[in-house]
């Protein structure tokens, strides 16, 4: 038994892992989690710099590096990845995560074009260069790696009320993970994303104007199982992704969401 829960806890022995978006939310929580499962080592690449190296002490400085990264310039996410394979050998695990939301929820004949620009510069486009240059990486290392991109239930549904460049955004992940899953699938490279309901991080705190025990009282009615989706929860579905356990898993959306509803 003992052999067995050892086993569970080290499933990313010795891999070495890029979050983008990890200063925050549920790439910070999963970067943790990454450690906490065996990784070798975790890269947190985000905008938010103080937040990001406060982070990257307190995982600590032989397991975790914190790279400012921009994901919308793709020099940046080249250099990320670039840097990430000569500090630590090899890049395994990519979580493409970074993602905003605009700050109005805009309904399709409200669309402010320049906020819509945005959300896809980070959404999409960086979605795009992120998962590009990790499979570069991976291609060239020999590394029969694991990519995971955050989407959304907003890929799969839309809201009445706004979000249409966010849940267009979410939609275009879908698409990607499907298309880099079906070319990468012969090198070995896995590729899948990870759809969360509403969880109560910074960025949904934002939107609801509230602080997080308020927020998380207003995301529960939003699923359909009893409790909170929490960050852990997404964590625990994008380990598994990223790990062995998964080998024969691409292509895959797995939604974490607890039957996610709108409330009535
Ligand atoms: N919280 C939710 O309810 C929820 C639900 C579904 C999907 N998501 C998605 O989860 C992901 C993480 O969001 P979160 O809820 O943890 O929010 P968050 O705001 O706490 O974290 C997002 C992180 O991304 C970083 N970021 C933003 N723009 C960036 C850029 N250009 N380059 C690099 N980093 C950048 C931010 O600085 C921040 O640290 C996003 O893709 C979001 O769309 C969140």
């Amino acid at each position: 038994m003992t052999d067995l829960v050892q086993h569970i806890k080290n499933k990313l022995h010795g891999k070495v892992a890029i979050v983008t978006g990890g200063a925050s939310g549920l790439g910070e929580v999963t970067a943790r989690h990454f450690i906490n499962h065996g990784a070798r080592a975790v890269v947190i690449a985000d905008v938010q710099d103080e937040k990001g190296q406060k982070v990257s002490v307190s995982i600590g400085p032989d397991r975790c590096t914190y790279i400012h990264c921009d994901v919308t310039d793709e020099d940046q996410v080249k250099s990320l990845v670039e840097t990430t394979v000569s500090l630590y050998g090899q890049l395994d695990i990519m979580f493409s995560n970074a993602g905003i939301i605009a700050p109005k929820m805009q309904v399709v004949t409200d669309l402010d074009m320049s906020a819509f620009d945005k959300v896809f510069a980070v959404n999409v486009r960086g979605m795009a260069a992120s998962v590009k240059h990790a499979a570069l990486a991976m291609k060239e290392g020999g590394v029969k790696g694991s990519i995971i991109c955050t989407a959304s239930v907003m890929a799969s549904m839309a809201n009445s009320t706004g979000g249409t460049d966010y849940v267009m955004s979410k939609h275009a992940v879908l698409g990607l993970v499907r298309a880099a899953s079906l070319q990468l699938a012969g090198y070995g490279i896995r590729v899948n994303s990870v759809s969360p309901g509403m969880v109560a991080t910074p960025m949904m705190c934002k939107r609801f104007g509230a602080e997080k025990e308020v927020t998380m009282k207003k995301v529960e009615k939003f699923s359909r199982l009893e409790g909170v989706n929490t960050e852990k929860h997404v964590a625990d579905a994008v380990s598994f992704l990223a790990s062995d356990e998964s080998e024969f898993v691409t292509g895959h959306d797995l939604v974490v969401d607890g039957l996610f509803v709108y409330p009535l």
